[in-house]
């Protein structure tokens, strides 16, 4: 039987353990035994407290160094104990950050495959929003927010000063965190899953995604495009009917435009799911329509008449003068969408209040459209796109949540 050892690599913070979780929810559907091996959490259970402290970390503190070493062992053991015992596949979750390490899991993991596969995660945004999260392990609950980070980033600091990226490892791969694009992959063809290990790799995993467009805006009765406006009574009906059908699901990430209809479409389900977290990301502000922002399309028509006729001739490939168009917008939509996967972790609901633009380039984004036919998909105010995806399948339903006459 194939069986196969999958070392992490990658300093604290940069998506591991999600990687780890999504590398083993995606191969255990497809049938195999799968287990990780976190050596956070032995730590944590064996040594507590003080090796939350950075100190603890410092590559010249001999007694933190062979502690860590010491678990690394116990991990490597209870990971080959699982594939001795029929497993297929171990996960090593750890930073594994120097060469000296690696060649001790090379050494003891020697009766199977050893892929190493090294996340990076370099944007600034997301490390920092990665380093927030683990400053909310119990770990910290001593310390207030700031200590925390503070604490978590000095323990960085140290695992820099030994990390060296894979090179020499035989079967390796690197993976950035934010597209989930492979950097560079070395002999990984032949080992066992590697196959389906890739697909996971590059795909995004989505439990449930609720995607919503935000309700009536005023400037949607006035015809006008962009802008910053707020609700109609009519979108403040829609939002608290939003806010009574989405009740009772567990949706423990709200994120929402930058945009007032959207924040205000949010506001009765952010009050209804008190323990769930709002975040406004930018990337999924609407189009910028730039020169021709607060026009409506009958101005555009009769004071830009070229811009109209090359508008309609091409919609996909248009540009606004001085804004956006939906050939510029997948790049940013796409990096939006990866933020909130990152953020929310392996969260079972996430929701995203966004606009008609922007919701037609997140559905291109799981169903194939040729370019030309994304700027008509089909973005209703009424009705909200449920969403699950993994490396396997994904499954798209339109659901209505309120009778389409609110008035
Ligand atoms: O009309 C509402 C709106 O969200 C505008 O703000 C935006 O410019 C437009 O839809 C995008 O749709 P289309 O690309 O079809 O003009």
């Amino acid at each position: 039987m194939s069986r196969l050892y999958i070392a992490l690599v990658g300093l604290p913070a940069r998506g591991k353990s999600l990687l780890a979780e999504r590398l083993r929810d995606g191969l255990e559907a497809d049938g195999l035994k799968v287990e990780v091996f976190n050596n956070g959490i032995l730590r944590r259970l064996y040594l507590g407290g003080d090796s939350a402290l950075p100190e603890f970390y410092n590559p010249e503190n001999e007694e933190g160094r062979m502690q860590r070493e010491q678990l690394a062992l116990l991990g490597m053991r209870q990971a080959g104990e699982f594939l001795r015992a029929g497993g297929q596949v171990a996960i090593l979750d750890a930073t594994n950050g120097s060469r000296r390490r690696r060649q001790t899991l090379e050494r003891h993991l020697s009766d199977a495959p050893l892929l190493f596969i090294e996340c990076v995660n370099n944007d600034p945004e997301l490390l920092e929003a990665g380093i927030r999260r683990k400053a909310e392990l119990p770990e910290f609950s001593g310390l207030s927010p700031e200590e925390a980070v503070r604490s978590f980033k000095r323990r960085i600091a140290y695992y820099e000063r030994i990390f060296s990226p894979l090179r020499e490892e035989e079967h390796l791969a690197r993976v950035e965190t934010l597209s989930n694009r492979i950097l560079e992959e070395r002999s990984c063809s032949a080992l066992p899953f590697y196959i389906q290990i890739r697909d996971i790799l590059t795909s995004d995993r989505v439990l449930n995604l609720y995607l919503l467009r935000h309700g009536q805006s005023e400037f949607n009765v006035q015809n006008r495009i962009g802008g910053d406006s707020g609700l109609t009574a009519l979108g403040r009906r829609q939002a608290e009917a939003l806010g009574e059908y989405f009740k009772s699901f567990d949706i423990p990430f709200i994120f929402t435009s930058s945009r007032r209809r959207a924040r205000e479409t949010a506001s009765p389900i952010i009050r209804d799911h008190p323990d769930s977290r709002h975040i406004m990301i930018p990337e999924f502000d609407e189009i910028n329509a730039g020169l021709c922002e607060g026009m409506t399309y009958e101005d555009i028509r009769l004071s830009l008449p070229g811009e109209y006729a090359a508008r309609q001739a091409d919609k996909y490939a248009y540009v606004y003068p001085g804004g956006e168009g939906y050939v510029t917008l997948k790049e940013r939509v796409a990096r939006g969408f990866r933020k909130a996967l990152f953020l929310s972790g392996a969260a079972p609901g996430i929701m995203i209040i966004g606009h008609q633009a922007i919701n037609r380039v997140l559905l291109s984004l799981f169903f194939f459209r040729r370019d030309e036919a994304v700027p008509y998909i089909y973005v209703p105010q009424d009705e909200y796109f449920h969403i699950v995806s993994t490396h396997r399948k994904t499954l798209l339903e339109l659901v209505r949540f309120t009778g389409r006459n609110h008035s």
